[in-house]
């Protein structure tokens, strides 16, 4: 299922995020797409904040991963933020072994996914965000898989930002 949503400020796209992670279970890779500036970073810090992340979340521009502890709610003890902008498409699924790290209780989103899609193991959440109308707002289309969240689930909790 393809969502259709509109955000009109940074906080908004970040209340989206944190609505997402609600929706979210163990296991789950949020995949981010977007152009630079899009919103991608925006949307994580969301994410975040959905899964009791205290750390700050900031783009991993020298690591290209950072882990942080989530609370533990709907059994998600782990954040991990990845980046492949600077990697490339060169880099190996060891490398980077997003689908072991959450494997064990994790949830990850990953900023330019789509640049080496191999990595990212089965479990994905596809957020693509580009520049709408004005500086401020963002086009965001959410495809999430059946088996992944419940669709109804998500065309409800979404609601607040469809795009009419
Ligand atoms: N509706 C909106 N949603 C998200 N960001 C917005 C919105 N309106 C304005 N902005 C601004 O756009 C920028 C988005 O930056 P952000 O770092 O999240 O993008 P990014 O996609 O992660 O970029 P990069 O490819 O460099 O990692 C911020 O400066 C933010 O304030
Ligand atoms: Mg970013």
């Amino acid at each position: 299922m393809t969502v259709e949503l509109r955000t009109s400020s940074v906080d908004e796209t970040r209340c989206f995020g944190e609505t997402l992670a609600g929706l979210l279970s163990p296991g789950a890779v949020v995949v981010l797409i977007g152009d630079l500036g899009a919103g991608k970073t925006a949307c994580t810090q969301g994410i975040a904040r959905g899964l009791g992340v205290e750390d700050r979340v900031t783009s991993p521009t020298f690591t290209m991963m950072a882990t942080h502890r989530a609370d533990g709610r709907r059994g998600i003890s782990s954040f991990l933020h990845a980046d492949l902008y600077r990697v490339g498409s060169g880099v190996e699924a060891d490398d980077l072994a997003i689908a072991e790290l959450v494997e064990d209780g994790g949830v990850a989103a990953v900023e330019w996914g789509d640049i080496a899609p191999d990595v990212l193991g089965r479990h994905r959440v596809m957020v693509s965000l580009r520049f709408g109308d004005g500086d401020d707002e963002r086009l965001i289309t959410v495809d999430a898989d059946e088996a992944m969240i419940d669709q109804a689930e998500l065309d409800s909790a979404l609601a607040p930002w469809r795009a009419s």
